[in-house]
């Protein structure tokens, strides 16, 4: 089987927790899109993982794969590569020759393009992401490929710092004493990275063709695609299904299963139109209870309830197959829950909403909590299945299907790796 999982929402959907349930020790992970603006966490009994270019699936894959359409700063993958080694000594790791590369200029244009924008900014991570996908389209990128070859590094970086001159005026990297010495320390990752750096298409051609386990995993979440999300306030690639196409080299006509994975409440980070926002008391109980402090950032993340517009537009977008429901057990914080159901009769459509080129006036429907549960509770529903979960929670998924138009498949309900449920 083929299976692409991705979020539907601000991303942080806990995407990675759903790759992870359904890899095994023979799959192939492929992640293609960003870089280290994506966090995911997945809790073992051996503790708290944090990723943020491997896929979450990593834990327990045979191989995981980069692909083209991602952003790679080197030295975190450096670090990540060898935190993974202890989980996952044999894990293979390949890196596509033509991914491009982070580079701490690209980092310090990310804030110094924010600072820019002043009332208008992004609210981006910092990371570099956007300043690199620009380098990459305007063809001065830095691939990986290049890090074998300082004298292509040192030429480009100073192609790049010449065309950029306004934009790093006020930054470090104004002198080319600091571009020489980033030249540098980029051509010395490729001691360490450069034996996992291949035409990484070609492979996942033949992994196609062998009919491999395989795992498509989405970075952020649909709301944050460059073009189809709520835009400006958006990531800097394709988030949605077809960026599998585009950011791997395999065709989206060999994906067999999309999973869209959707919070039971919303999240944001950063800055956009949010339709069923929470603020005050009840926000930092969501926020408190379900933990939404920002995996890469450490920002406290924007909390509302469920967009059932916002679901139906990413679930058509995105042509998926079926929903995966995550954190239900942080939701039951709520005596009573609510789930926005449409945005009011004057609304043309969603999209327009989350631009913010039309006012939301959203109806919500109201639904009794199931409370919260402890951990030993999860336990044996995890262990008795679907039939077990509190009639409350049971009514709530499916309610979200009915409204929604898609069949809910797994379900999680608490943040240990198993307290996820298959529904049929
Ligand atoms: P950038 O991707 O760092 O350029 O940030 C652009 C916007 O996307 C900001 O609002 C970020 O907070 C948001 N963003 C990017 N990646 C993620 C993610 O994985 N989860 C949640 N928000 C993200």
């Amino acid at each position: 089987m083929r299976s692409l999982v991705l979020g539907l929402q601000f991303g942080d959907e806990g995407k990675g927790k759903i790759t992870d349930f359904i890899s095994h020790p023979g799959s192939v992970i492929v992640r293609y899109n960003g870089g280290t603006n994506a966090g995911h966490t997945v809790v073992t009994d051996r503790g708290t993982f944090k990723f943020h270019l491997l896929p979450a699936g990593s834990l327990r894959a045979e191989s995981i794969v980069l692909g083209n359409g991602m952003v790679i700063d080197p030295e975190a993958l450096i670090t990540e590569i060898s935190s993974i080694r202890v989980e996952n000594k044999d894990l293979k790791i390949l890196v596509s020759s033509a991914a491009n590369v982070v580079t701490k200029l690209h980092k310090a244009i990310d804030r110094a393009q924010e600072e820019m924008r002043g009332d208008n900014k992004i609210g981006t991570t910092s990371h570099g992401i956007g300043p690199t996908y620009e380098e990459k389209y305007s063809r001065n990128g830095i691939r990986i490929e290049d890090l074998a070859d300082i004298d292509k590094i040192r030429k480009k970086l100073k192609l790049i710092s010449t065309m950029r001159r306004s934009e790093l005026e006020n930054t470090e990297y104004n002198n080319p004493e600091k571009i020489e010495q980033l030249a540098v320390e980029l051509s010395k990752y490729w001691a360490s990275i450069g034996k996992y750096v291949c035409r990484t298409e070609i492979i996942l051609h033949e992994m196609v063709t062998d009919n491999r386990e395989m795992v498509f995993e989405g970075g952020h979440g649909t709301m944050l695609d460059i073009d189809f999300g709520s835009y400006p306030y958006v990531t800097s690639s394709n988030t949605i299904s077809g960026g599998v196409h585009t950011g791997s080299g395999v065709s989206l006509r060999k994906i067999q299963r999309i999973i869209g994975v959707v919070k039971s409440y919303t999240s944001r980070v950063g800055e956009g139109p949010f339709p069923t926002e929470l603020h005050g008391k009840e926000a930092d109980l969501l926020r408190e209870a379900g933990g939404e402090y920002g995996t890469t950032t450490g920002r406290p993340r924007r909390v509302g309830w469920l967009d059932i517009p916002l679901v139906k537009y990413a679930s058509t977008l995105n042509d998926i197959d079926e929903l995966s429901l995550t954190k239900l057990d942080v939701l039951g914080t709520f005596k009573t829950i609510k789930i926005c159901t449409d945005y009011g009769k004057n609304v043309k459509n969603a999209i327009n909403v989350l631009t913010g080129s039309e006012k939301a006036d959203p109806s919500y429907m109201e639904m009794d909590s199931w409370g919260t549960l402890k951990e030993d509770e999860i336990r044996e529903m995890v262990k008795k299945g679907y039939s077990s979960l509190p009639d409350e929670m049971r009514t709530y998924i499916e309610k979200v299907e009915s409204l929604s138009g898609k069949p809910v498949h797994i379900i999680s309900i608490g943040k240990i790796r198993d307290s996820t449920i298959q529904k049929e």
